[in-house]
């Protein structure tokens, strides 16, 4: 497996709107994200990703750009990016941007053009289609497809002007680019080219395998159940027949000259071969990709992300072993990561987010992914062990996502007569919202958790548990028994740097992926070198047998105590809830 310093780099992503807040409006802002470049240089980090920042109308919180070359003013000015990656550089770290060109805003000054008239030399820069017609005349969606951020919708949105719709996968106000059209495609080069340019170090690549879509688009099938009149269509367009070709042009004309590093979001796939055919160290696309399939674990199969699950320890472990031993195979590369703005916080879904257990939990999240091969993620609070917003948190209220809006609009029009139903979609919700990721970072005890100042009204109301829950506590940590989770963090992102080599780029085996409670693997260094890491992923006591073969030396780490856990080391070790340690062995 060759070596890259891209590879060994540590990426935090940064939330911008719940970051840090530095004028007084209750919105994070690139001023703030310059003020906490310390705190992240101190934790570990390399390189920052920072959600979308372009000029947009928010519909989808900058995930729908209006201007790809300018810098929303809620965020700042060109020249504070400038300035950020000045001050990043002066710390050894880089700016990564967040790509969204499967779709822009629908105020883009492109899909103004598009729109106003069917003779547009635009209008082929976008999906338009007739539409179908019902007896009466009235227009149709051209096929039956679902909107992925409101699944009751249609993924086509009617234009009165010139009777005929478009796509809009995400929102009607996030109209489908074009890829067919190689304007578009050149469009986007120059975009990518611009930001390059001034200094960023390459793209996270927002749904990147959407672009290539089936031409005939064709109805799909009914998965979604009664009531539902359109359902997903994601079988045409989820690596779509010119998606690899797409792809390969903008690695031959932008990503080579410029040497950019980029990580490309990828839902709905997790076919091998497919996978190796991008991330593959040979011919591959992108650097890495974010893989769904760990997130995905706790969606009902076959149906979209807000549903529930019961996942087992079992699935997960399987699925860590899959990845990580493809890529060794194949010569493929990961990245690591379990949250992100579209998910909920990882110690509330994977563990235990009560008092009693939730720091544990965080730790044993934090250790496994520390000594897993890939390009490692962190995600903006995760490092504290951020959880869920409370669910005693009134929906209308304080949910401001529009994924979460259209769900709860839906639920409420198809259970208005069955509170039994209706009340488990709001279970959903608690679970599964955009929301828990979104809540202001927890900088301190003072008001609004420090986000912003006292007296300012927050985008986002701040998580009740920040007086507990915050940076400033958790760095101040100073006992000697117990680290706090960002130490712990800390620590362990250390140790995974100075062992590269086993935690980066080493072997990996897995000891233990039949248990209910229990997983476990091996790492071994190419240059020597062999760790155990065992982790109960349960709240109960569970005894674990040492696999024979396997000699440790010393427990060196663990989330339960500052010091070396003291457990056996051969025969059977006994693990508290939420345990999980790890033990240098004998070559
Ligand atoms: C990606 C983003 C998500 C956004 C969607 C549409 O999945 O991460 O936040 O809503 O794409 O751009
Ligand atoms: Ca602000």
């Amino acid at each position: 497996m060759s070596e890259a310093w891209w590879k060994e780099a540590v990426i935090y992503q940064i939330y911008p709107s719940s970051f840090q807040d530095s004028n007084g409006d209750g919105w994070g802002d690139l001023k703030g994200i310059i003020s906490k470049l310390d705190y992240l240089k101190e934790l570990g980090i390399d390189i920052i990703w920072v959600s979308p920042i372009y000029k947009s109308p928010q519909k989808d919180m900058g995930y729908d750009i209006a201007d790809y070359k300018a810098i929303d003013p809620i965020y700042g000015t060109i020249a504070d990016v400038d300035t950020l990656i000045a001050e990043l550089k002066k710390r050894g770290m880089k700016l990564m941007m967040d790509l969204v060109v499967n779709h822009t805003s629908d105020e883009h000054a492109w899909f103004h053009e598009s729109r106003s008239s069917l003779t547009s030399p635009k209008r082929d820069w976008y999906i338009w289609k007739k539409p179908r017609r019902d007896d009466a005349g009235n227009p149709l969606p051209p096929n039956n497809w679902s909107q992925i951020l409101g699944e009751a919708n249609s993924a086509w949105t009617y234009d009165e002007k010139t009777d005929q719709y478009f796509l809009s996968l995400f929102t009607p106000e996030q109209p489908d680019l074009n890829w067919e059209n190689p304007d578009v495609r050149a469009a986007v080069h120059d975009v990518m080219n611009f930001w390059l340019q001034r200094g960023v170090c390459g793209y996270r690549m927002d749904v990147i395998n959407l672009i290539s879509k089936d031409q005939r688009f064709p109805d799909a099938e009914p998965v979604l159940g009664p009531g539902y009149k359109y359902h997903p269509g994601s079988k045409y367009y989820v690596n779509g027949p010119r998606m690899h070709e797409y792809l390969q042009e903008i690695k031959q004309k932008v990503l080579q000259k410029h040497g950019a590093i980029t990580v490309g979001e990828m839902p709905g796939i997790s076919n091998i071969e497919e996978i190796i055919r991008i991330v593959g160290s040979k011919n591959g696309e992108l650097n890495m990709i974010f893989i769904f399939d760990v997130v995905d674990l706790d969606n009902a199969p076959g149906k979209t992300r807000m549903t529930l699950h019961n996942w087992s320890v079992k699935n997960l472990a399987a699925i860590i072993t899959k990845w990580q031993r493809a890529m060794l195979e194949y010569d493929g590369w990961n990245s690591v990561f379990i949250e992100n703005h579209d998910n909920p916080r990882s110690v509330s879904r994977y563990c235990d987010d009560s008092d009693a257990y939730r720091e544990h939990g965080a730790k044993l999240l934090a250790l496994m992914q520390t000594t897993l091969n890939g390009t490692l993620f962190i995600y903006q609070g995760e490092e504290l062990g951020m959880r869920n917003m409370p669910k005693s948190w009134d929906i209308t209220e304080e949910y401001k996502d529009i994924e979460s809006i259209n769900f709860w609009k839906k639920s409420k029009a198809l259970y208005a007569n069955d509170p039994k139903r209706l009340a488990e979609e709001r279970k959903v919700l608690e679970a599964k919202a955009r929301d828990h990721a979104r809540t202001p970072m927890q900088w301190d005890a003072s008001a609004n958790a420090g986000f912003c100042k006292e007296g300012v009204v927050p985008w986002m109301r701040a998580n009740d548990d920040y007086p507990a829950i915050n940076a400033k506590k958790q760095i101040a940590v100073n006992d000697p028994e117990e680290l706090s989770t960002w130490q712990f963090w800390q620590r362990g992102l250390a140790n995974r740097k100075e062992h590269a080599d086993v935690f980066v780029y080493g072997d990996y085996v897995a000891m233990e992926i039949a248990s209910d409670e229990i997983f476990a693997y091996l790492r071994t260094g190419k240059k020597g070198g062999k760790w155990l890491v065992v982790l109960n992923i349960s709240g109960k006591d569970v005894k674990w047998a040492i696999p024979g073969e396997v000699k440790v030396q010393e427990w060196m780490a663990g989330n339960y105590l500052k010091g070396k856990p003291n457990k056996a080391l051969s025969g059977s070790v006994v693990l508290k809830p939420w345990e999980g340690i790890l033990g240098k062995c004998k070559d």
